[in-house]
């Protein structure tokens, strides 16, 4: 079954030769984008949806995210507004609250927030294990986080559990932990941070899941200067995410590595850390994410258009750099942005993941900042909206 969108006022592909065209049409069929050009000149489809001069992007990519979790931390939310700081020590309520939830309730809340982000654009995600922390609740984190995520990612290596010996749980992230969930995920992390793991225990976690043949990612950087950037890079993650606190030596390593700065806008926020330097980072040359970092701890948004919005108006990204860092920019931190059913990118052969606009233009996502601007939305040629 094909679908022709036309009557698009200002279609963005993220794709090198098409770029961003006015007076645009597109044909989806099956779960591809078949055909991307000028809306005079489109074929003929199965079904016709004139979107009547709105502007359309490739569907939001969240590239970090902590979905598999029970319980709510408002207290401490509450304590952190009225000036506590933020520290990795929270992590172990949500820990208690996870292992004590069945399947089906650990099940049901990823559902929830993963439709609540579809609802919003995202049409593709990426999201965590890590409020387990013993083999058996990391292990059934990644089996249900691989029944309703796009990808997954091991990160055993969140937190110390509390009254646990470091050594012998950084063994057991290492040995059996590792085993146990490898099969299940592509991805592994670790929080190279103050309280959580130092540079030679998360060294130690990141080359165990390199041997294991899974790709890295790196939670470095969040609440201080520190080794993770500079890990991450040396190891050749995928993405280093968070990246508040750099020195110039790590703008310098991602500007010359493939290592995609992941930067987390709501956590900041939501932390009261300052924002990071989105400008240094690309005017070094290095690629740069947008990403929601949904949690109940340090970011309880699943809202990338917030993400965009911020970056514009707080984080001087222009839009144009915003709304293809929290698309193509995800992908690239997820290594799905080229290939037969790329995402972040609207062309012939990428999945039909396509984000309807109810404005003219993707400026209108920070000129108009908190208004609900998502008018239709297809996830891999359904739609979903
Ligand atoms: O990315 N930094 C570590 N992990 C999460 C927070 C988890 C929590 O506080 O529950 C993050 O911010």
């Amino acid at each position: 079954m094909s679908v022709l969108i036309t009557g698009i006022g200002e279609l963005t592909t993220n794709d090198e030769e098409l770029g961003t065209l006015p007076d645009a049409a597109l044909v989806l069929d099956g779960d591809r984008v078949v055909w991307v050009g000028p809306a005079p000149a489109a074929p003929d489809a199965d079904e016709r949806v004139d979107v009547e001069g709105r502007a359309v992007l490739p569907g939001w990519v969240d590239s970090h995210t902590h979905l598999l979790f029970a319980g709510d931390r408002t207290e401490e939310f509450g304590a952190r507004m009225a000036g506590k700081p933020y520290a990795a020590g929270g992590i172990a309520v949500t820990m208690a609250a996870t292992r004590a939830a069945t399947d089906d309730e650990l099940a049901g809340n990823l559902r929830r927030h993963v439709a609540e982000a579809v609802r919003q654009g995202t049409t593709y995600l990426e999201t965590k294990t890590g409020y387990g922390l013993t083999v058996a609740d990391e292990l059934r984190a990644a089996k249900i986080a691989a029944g309703h995520a796009d990808e997954v990612t091991f990160l055993g290596a969140h937190l110390v559990p509390p009254d646990t010996d470091a050594a012998s749980y950084l063994d057991l992230v290492c040995g059996e932990m590792l085993d146990a969930v490898a099969p299940h995920v592509r991805w592994a992390d670790v929080f190279c941070e103050t309280g959580a793991f130092d540079a030679d225990a998360s060294r130690a976690v990141l080359l165990a899941a390199q041997r294991k043949g899974l790709g890295l990612r790196v939670h470095g950087n969040q609440l201080g200067e520190g080794p993770g950037v500079a890990l991450a890079v040396e190891l050749g993650a995928a993405s280093v995410d968070h990246c508040t606190y750099l020195a110039p030596s790590d703008v310098d390593a991602l500007a010359g590595s493939d290592t995609v700065a992941t930067l987390l806008p709501a956590c900041d926020l939501s932390t009261r850390q300052p924002l990071p330097d989105a400008r240094a980072l690309l005017d070094a040359g290095a690629t740069v994410a947008l990403a929601s970092n949904c949690n109940p701890g340090s970011s309880y948004t699943s809202s990338m258009a917030y993400c965009v919005t911020t970056a514009v108006l707080q984080m001087r990204m222009s839009v144009t750099e915003a709304v293809r860092a929290a698309t193509w920019g995800g992908a690239r931190a997820l290594r799905r942005e080229t290939g037969d059913g790329a995402v972040g990118v609207l062309r012939p052969g990428a999945r039909a993941d396509v984000h309807v606009l109810d404005a003219p233009s993707v400026t209108h996502l920070a000129y108009r900042p908190g208004v609900a601007l998502t008018h239709a939305v297809w996830r891999a040629g359904r739609r979903v909206r």
